[in-house]
């Protein structure tokens, strides 16, 4: 049996089944099913998503193995030192998601300062009685200071953004490197967290998870937030302490929170389908249909270098 590339999906548009009449033969079979365990073993180039979790013990069952391609920006859930060491080549889909990812990181934060999914659920129960002075009453995001956690090229995207809402974007410093950020129409401070966080009314996070970025939003960090701030989360979940922001958001001390990812998602802390001033989103991220079939193509591209 001969399997040049394992994949658990097709992909959004043609990119991988032309990949597969380029180079057959391509095997779709559901991750971690019997089918994919025994076609491993005569893989060459293996398609991962961002909810399946590569192990070094599945290099070491796949002997033949040239590259994983995972249909993500983030590379978290693969093992990439083993790969490394065994010479396996990983291709991700870095670019083309940036404008996505921050676009849904604004809807979040819009539908958190401006109460939106609260006044959805209110006018389809059918009990709204019409215009109040006081009713739903969100809060303004113009003159305000938007902490950004990451620099990339998500990071810079959010700060347009934010700026073009009024905002007054602030990145975080991870190498007390002091100076300016050039976002594109502005330039915004580069502050350490002890510095950025106090003045944050929002916090944003755009930053990879990795052994030095894991728990970055401790409690510690959360407490030295303003009352009231907003915090979204559209990288991953092992950034932020999921807990400790509940607990905060119980006590009145954060305005909200917006999520599109969890630490160990798709199980959610049961926390969070009660906790106050929250909007809950399921990882979608990238989820238009450009950008996926964008990633696709960027994606198969890599695996035909590889492959070719
Ligand atoms: C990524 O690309 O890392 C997103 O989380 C999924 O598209």
């Amino acid at each position: 049996m001969s399997v040049r590339i394992l994949a658990t999906s097709p992909l959004v548009g043609p990119a991988l089944t032309d990949l597969g009449a380029r180079f057959p033969d391509l095997r779709l079979a559901p991750f971690r099913s019997a089918e994919w365990n025994a076609a491993l073993r005569e893989t060459e180039v293996l398609v991962a998503m961002v909810s399946e979790p590569i192990t070094e013990a599945d290099l070491a069952a796949a002997p033949k193995l040239k590259a994983i391609g995972t249909y993500s920006v983030g590379v978290n859930h693969l093992p990439l030192k083993a790969c490394q060491a065994r010479g396996i080549t990983v291709v991700n889909t870095p670019g083309v998601l940036t404008d996505a990812t921050a676009d849904l990181a604004v809807a979040l934060l819009l539908a958190l300062t401006r109460r939106v999914a609260e006044g959805e659920i209110l006018v389809r129960s059918g009990k709204w009685k019409g215009w109040a002075p006081d009713q739903l009453l969100g809060t303004g995001l113009a003159g305000k200071t938007c902490g950004i956690l990451g620099s990339g090229p998500i990071g810079l995207a959010f700060a347009r953004r934010t700026w073009a809402l009024g905002m007054a974007p602030a990145f975080w410093d991870r190498e007390g490197r002091g100076g300016q950020v050039d976002f594109g129409p502005g330039r915004a401070p580069r502050l350490i967290l002890p510095d950025l966080l106090p003045r944050s009314a929002v916090l944003s996070l755009h930053c990879p998870l990795t052994d030095q970025t894991r728990g970055l939003l401790d409690r510690a960090a959360l407490e030295q937030l303003p009352v009231g701030a907003v915090i979204l989360n559209t990288a991953r979940g092992g950034l932020l302490d999921e807990s400790a922001a509940i607990d905060l958001l119980e006590a009145g001390r954060l305005g909200g929170v917006g999520l599109d990812v969890y630490d160990g998602e798709p199980k959610l802390d049961p926390r969070w389908l009660q906790a106050p001033r929250t909007v809950l989103l399921p990882h979608l991220g990238s989820a238009t249909v450009e950008t996926r079939a964008a990633m696709a193509g960027l994606l198969c591209d890599g695996l035909a270098t590889t492959l070719g």
